[in-house]
């Protein structure tokens, strides 16, 4: 009977799933925490041992849990987080600067002029959240030495000594070439990485290499990007179909099928994954702070964890409306200098109503998506699948159905990022399984159905939309 070890390294953690290969069952899990730091003026970083440390320690322990060698290592990572390190030693350079960080937004501003050009290519915006700009920042601001790319090259060259990404990694970074899915090196000289070694691009069903570091030597396959894998599990597979993980941020994916879309709506287009010879593509839409703005939440001590969230929150937030813009905001937006607010407060305000008016916010802000996606793919969407650990409130979930008026499916998995990223490394050991074999059918746990009114979901997105935009233009 053969396993994978599918690991999921994501901004506030580290989760490992032991994978039966036959059946796509779950045999055991194990997670580490890892604790981004946040820095005055926009900065967000992480220490690379501790990404490696509890890549390592996550996997040794599910497959301990497992009681069984797993016979493939799968890897789905954060995306657009950077590090600089040395190609002969692996020792990282720089701590890694992770997605949220907006402190290459001044290196965005002076390429303002190619805006259209690099969107037009890449299929993204130029906006500091992408890997490139970030990599040039690194360059700039903390060390020409050694090689600089995103965690999962790093990652996957301690395991494998490989110097490889994914196509759909490789996608979040403003330097591909989005109908090619090759390297642009015009868009790399752009932003003064033209002499960068880059890593070969990879498919996610594609064996990398081998490692040692969970037992006896093992395939690697199943290199993907967190959203993406979590797309795979989700079994959006066919276009039109869409999925928001409710994660450190929240991200809408919706796949476009074989064709490269350019959003109309604000939105971005990114391969979705590689695999099996084809390329299909999704647009994507971010709210960049939803656990983040929780952990926020628990931080200033108004709750003590997540879990307390639907105990506290009030059932009516009596007009307080909060903008969950704390690292700013994306689609439509993309205003990275854009901050949270909460706004209609009086002195009657308590915690239970900022609790509620913030799963609001995050509900709006996906709501919002949702309308972009359909304006994109030209028809609306009928429902939405839902995964990620904030699923599990279930006032937040029970929000958005309200105010995007549309059922949301929940899935039946904690992990379905990790499952996504087995289900493409089976698929690499067993060719002849097709993507969707590997993924099978889900059914939700749950469905949220809306309950307000289509007029009052219209008011409330509309209100909130109009602060939101204001938070956005406040800085012009
Ligand atoms: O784009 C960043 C995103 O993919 C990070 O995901 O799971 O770490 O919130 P997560």
């Amino acid at each position: 009977m053969t396993a994978v070890l599918a690991i999921d390294q994501g901004t506030s953690g580290t989760k490992a799933v032991v994978v039966d290969a036959a059946t796509g069952g779950v045999v055991a899990i194990a997670e580490e925490t890892v604790r981004p730091t946040y820095l005055p003026g926009g900065g967000v970083e992480q220490n690379p041992h501790e990404l490696l440390d509890s890549v390592l320690n996550a996997g040794r322990r599910a497959v301990s849990a497992a009681g069984r060698p797993v016979d493939c290592v799968a890897l789905a990572n954060q995306g657009e987080t950077v590090l600089a390190w040395d190609p002969a030693t692996g020792a990282p350079l720089s701590p890694a600067i992770v997605w949220q960080d907006r402190r290459a937004e001044g290196i965005c501003a002076e390429l303002s002029g190619h805006a259209e050009d690099i969107a037009r290519r890449t299929g993204l915006v130029l906006d500091p959240y992408f890997s490139a700009p970030k990599m040039a920042w690194l360059r700039r601001n903390l060390t020409r030495e050694g090689v600089v790319t995103t965690t999962d090259t790093w990652l996957v060259h301690h395991l494998t000594g490989e110097f490889v990404t994914d196509a759909a990694t490789a996608s979040r970074s403003l330097i591909l070439d989005l109908d090619s899915a090759s390297w642009d090196g015009e868009l790399a000289g752009l932003f003064g990485l033209g002499e960068e070694r880059l890593p070969r691009i990879v498919a996610c069903d594609e064996i990398v290499g081998t490692t040692r570091a969970f037992g006896s030597e093992v395939p690697v396959a199943g290199l993907i990007v967190d959203q993406q894998a979590a797309l795979v599990a989700e079994a959006c597979l066919d276009e039109g179909t869409a999925k928001c993980t409710y994660g450190t941020g929240a991200f809408l994916l919706a796949n476009t099928g074989l064709h490269p879309v350019r959003s109309s709506a604000g939105l971005t287009t990114s391969v979705a994954w590689r695999a099996a010879g084809r390329t299909p593509y999704c647009v994507d839409g971010q709210v960049y702070t939803v656990a983040s703005a929780v952990r926020w939440l628990q931080d200033l001590g108004l709750i003590r964890s997540a879990t307390e969230l639907d105990e506290l929150a009030a059932s009516d937030a009596e007009g307080v409306l909060c903008v969950p813009a704390f690292a700013g905001l994306a689609a439509p937006w993309w205003a990275p200098d854009a901050t949270a607010s909460f706004t209609g407060m009086t002195l009657a305000t308590r915690r239970e109503h900022l609790v509620l008016a913030l799963l609001q916010g995050i509900a709006a802000q996906v709501a919002g998506l949702c309308g972009l996606v359909a304006a994109d793919l030209g028809e609306p969407l009928t429902r939405l699948r839902a995964d990620g650990g904030l699923t599990n409130s279930a006032v937040l979930m029970q929000a958005q159905a309200d105010i995007a008026q549309i059922p949301v499916d929940i899935y039946p998995h904690a992990h379905a990022t990790p499952l996504g990223a087995a289900a493409l490394a089976r698929c690499a050991l067993d060719p002849s399984l097709g993507l969707a074999e590997a993924v099978g059918d889900w059914k939700p746990t749950t469905v949220y159905e809306p309950r307000w009114s289509a007029d009052r979901a219209e008011e409330f997105r509309s209100t909130w939309a109009r602060a939101a935009t204001a938070g956005a233009t406040k800085g012009d």
